[in-house]
């Protein structure tokens, strides 16, 4: 049996050049065949810079390759549907960005073409394989699992109706997705009410309630800077709690099986300096602060400089410090983007149950999304019905073997009691 599975990658824009191409060269289970865009010249540059051996513009040339096994789709999310139903018709396996689809009717349709086809589809949710949140599952799975969580997850100053003319509403589809399938994934459990208020657009707070009786509240805000953290979550357990700051730090409070801070490399992208994956090891979330606040400040000069015409030598000196090597200010973490394509070809390979996200879970991820949009406009607790049998989230944890730096102690505080079932 081959020990890598071929891959194609469908759509070479931005994810793609910051994540999937650097990744799908490097996985260990994936040969990357062929790249395929609408525009030309990024599959040219794709394959010039990631030495691919064919490239395509039209994502019919690469579905009838029978060498391919399984495609990669990192299409905008409205071409996610034709694409992923083309590709499972054509028998590849498919692993697509989130969301799997734009609304709950289009997810069922995938997975009606999923059940004849008999291909496997995992969506892109990779949160759920970053070592921090992996270490958080573990965490949880032994002591009693989270019953109270906080997710802030936060932009600078990206508000999709100006960006894209969305309508409000529209980062809950685009951004919150993430967060709505990794709270279902920790806690092991189904959202059964969602309440959400809007401060104005892209700019909202939800509360969750799940069927066993855990709660969460999500802050979303589109109107952040960027020397913020991105995304911070905290997690009242059974007994104890824990705190995950950017994926690069992982704090434990009363827990004396755990020891209290753990830290987590960064990403590294092939192109870009790679120094702040150690500074994140080593020093976690002071060192991710500090770099953010580094770029911010710098931005914030060039962009006066630009706006003024002045200092010719010092906008220079800027660009080049914030040019196409330094790393991404928020793809700098590891939020598990590589873990999640490998893993992926890991199960196709050896037939193993998958931990990435299901047809199921991006349907799911849809049903709270529609819910969380209805209830903004409609200013009103949205219950979502009950799931039927068989939707349940995925429990199991994987190991990765990225850098988590727990080192467990001697065990004193045990699991409690499993929560009981709980109505709004
Ligand atoms: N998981 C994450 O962390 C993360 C982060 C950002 C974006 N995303 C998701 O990734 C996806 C892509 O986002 P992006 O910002 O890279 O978008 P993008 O617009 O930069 O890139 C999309 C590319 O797809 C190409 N394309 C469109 N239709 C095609 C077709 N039929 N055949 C071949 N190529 C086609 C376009 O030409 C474009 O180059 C979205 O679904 C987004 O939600 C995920």
């Amino acid at each position: 049996m081959s020990e890598r599975v071929t891959f194609g990658l469908i759509g070479a824009g931005k994810i793609s050049r910051s994540q999937h191409l650097p990744n799908l060269v490097r996985a260990p289970h994936i040969h990357l065949k062929t790249v395929c865009d609408l525009n030309a010249d990024l599959v040219h540059e794709a394959r010039r810079q990631y030495d691919i051996p064919h490239g395509v513009t039209r994502h019919e040339d690469l579905l009838a390759d029978p060498d391919i096994e399984a495609v990669l789709i990192a299409t905008r999310d409205d071409v996610h549907v034709p694409l992923a139903i083309a590709a499972m018709e054509a028998g590849k396996h498919v692993y697509v960005e989130k969301p799997l689809a734009e609304t709950p009717e289009e997810c069922r349709r995938i997975i009606r073409v999923q059940e004849k086809s008999g291909r496997r589809l995992a969506v892109g949710f990779n949160r759920r394989m970053a070592p921090a949140y992996q270490l958080a599952k573990r965490i949880m799975a032994s002591h009693g699992g989270a019953r109270n969580l906080h997710y802030r997850i936060s932009d600078a100053y990206f508000i999709w109706g100006k960006e894209f003319g969305a309508a409000p509403g529209t980062r809950i589809i685009h951004e919150v997705c993430h967060v709505f399938d990794l709270l279902c994934y920790l806690t092991g459990s189904e959202v059964t009410s969602i309440y959400c208020a809007a401060a104005r657009d892209d700019d909202e707070s939800m509360l969750l309630r799940f069927a066993n009786g855990a709660v969460a509240s999500v802050l979303s805000s589109g109107y952040a800077t960027y020397d913020m953290p991105k995304e911070t979550m905290e997690a009242i357990l059974e007994l104890g709690s824990l705190t995950v700051s950017d994926c690069v730090e992982l704090r434990t409070f009363g827990l004396d099986d755990y020891q209290p801070v753990h830290r987590f490399a960064g990403h590294v992208h092939p192109e870009r300096d790679a120094i702040h994956s150690e500074l994140f090891e080593k020093m976690g979330e002071e060192a991710m602060i500090q770099l953010r606040r580094i770029y911010y400040e710098k931005s914030t000069r060039l962009d006066a400089l630009r706006a003024t015409g002045g200092n010719p030598a010092l906008r220079r000196q800027l660009e080049d410090d914030l040019g196409h090597h330094a790393p991404m200010i928020n793809y700098m973490m590891d939020k598990g983007w590589l873990h999640a394509v490998d893993h992926f070809a890991q199960c196709l390979l050896k037939d193993l149950p998958c931990e990435l996200a299901t047809t199921e879970d991006g349907l799911r991820a849809a049903r709270i999304t529609q819910a969380a949009i209805q209830s903004r406009r409609e200013g009103r607790v949205v219950r979502l019905e009950e799931p039927k049998a068989g939707l349940a989230s995925q429990t199991r944890t994987v190991r990765i073997d990225a850098s988590d730096s727990a080192r467990r102690m001697p065990a004193r505080t045990k699991s409690a009691a499993p929560l009981s079932g709980g109505i709004l």
